[in-house]
């Protein structure tokens, strides 16, 4: 399948980053969004997005560390094919068109990219008020981190050509991108994603099957709850389990490194949630108490200059 016009819904945190990474990667990009407020509000973070793009790619001239994969297809990219790429940047920022009108955003889409906020009715009801417009051969993907796709699929009209694909955020250089289908998805479809993935500079991790938290979660949540869970107990203190970590496995990041760059709010909402949490005493009520005690000291992450650790 033949893969140009490409809409994202969505200006937020990571619409924003698709719309821009996929117009820099030469595809035409419309993005939706519901009211001309919205509008008004995605316009600052495209403008952020294009600096963060140009000052990567200048830094990329002189400093190796600064490469990006999502950016260049090499760290051994020229001056001169870096200042080409940085044209590239502002060439794709004023290619972007938005709109809140649902015909000119999705009638002449190949591939629809939702990211909307993640609450499944108006998930379902976005799907449903495109349905009608949308071409009848177009893909469309959500970017949901916790919805299953086959959940939501009905609501499409759209099953064989409906599944996930999942960046991580900051796209340009935390490029993967993971792609999964319901077992409705055709192979077709699954397969033009994963090219499409690819052909916006993010590396495509395929599954083979629908799994909740996808292939990073599904370890990474696990891992960073072991952590927690040691110092909840009073097990060791945070540097010296992030040391048992980074010097027995090589790791550049222990987990309360990790944890500092999720956000703590994040972690605190994940395991709250935990009907385990419930049941005072238990390791994941303590948790969350850990967790809750920092939050409302303001210590929520890396963002706050205060996690796990201090960044002031
Ligand atoms: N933030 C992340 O790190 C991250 C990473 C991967 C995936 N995701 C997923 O991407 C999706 C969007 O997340 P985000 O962080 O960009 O959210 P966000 O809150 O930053 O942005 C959401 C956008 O959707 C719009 N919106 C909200 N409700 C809507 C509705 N009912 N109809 C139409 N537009 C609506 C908002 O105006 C905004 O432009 C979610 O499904 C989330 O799970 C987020």
């Amino acid at each position: 399948m033949d893969i140009q016009n490409v809409t994202v819904a969505g200006g937020g945190v990571l619409g924003s980053q698709i719309a821009l990474q996929s117009a820099y990667k030469g595809f035409s990009v419309t993005m939706w969004l519901r009211s001309e407020g919205s509008i008004e509000r995605t316009r600052p973070k495209l403008e952020r997005l294009r600096g963060i793009y140009k000052q990567t790619l200048q830094a990329m001239k002189t400093d190796p560390s600064a490469y990006c994969r999502g950016l260049a297809d090499s760290p051994e990219t020229s001056p001169e094919q870096l200042d080409e790429l940085i044209a590239k940047v502002d060439a794709a920022f004023d290619s972007l068109v938005l709109t809140t009108d649902l015909k000119q955003a999705f009638g002449s889409a190949d591939l629809v990219v939702e990211a909307i906020a993640e609450v499944v009715g108006e998930k379902e009801a976005f799907y449903s008020s495109i349905s009608g417009v949308l071409p009848k051969q177009a893909i469309l993907c959500t970017n949901s981190s916790t919805l299953l796709p086959s959940a939501m699929m009905d609501f499409t009209g759209r099953p064989d050509r409906f599944l996930a694909l999942h960046f991580a955020n900051n796209i340009w250089k935390n490029n993967t991108a993971e792609v999964m289908g319901t077992a409705k998805t055709s192979t077709e479809s699954f397969k033009a994603v994963v090219e499409f993935a690819r052909a916006i500079g993010m590396i495509p991790l395929e599954l083979h099957k629908e799994q909740p938290g996808y292939l990073l979660n599904s370890m990474l949540v696990p891992f960073l709850n072991a952590a927690e869970a040691l110092l909840a107990n009073d097990i060791a203190d945070v540097e010296t389990i992030d040391k048992a970590w980074m010097l027995g496995t090589g790791a550049p990041l222990g987990p309360f490194r990790i944890l500092d760059i999720v956000g703590l709010t994040t972690a605190y909402n994940i395991v709250a949630a935990s009907p385990a949490a419930q049941e005072p005493g238990s390791t994941a009520a303590r948790i969350a108490a850990m967790l809750k005690q920092r939050i409302d000291e303001g210590k929520t992450g890396i963002n706050a200059g205060e996690g796990f650790y201090s960044y002031k």
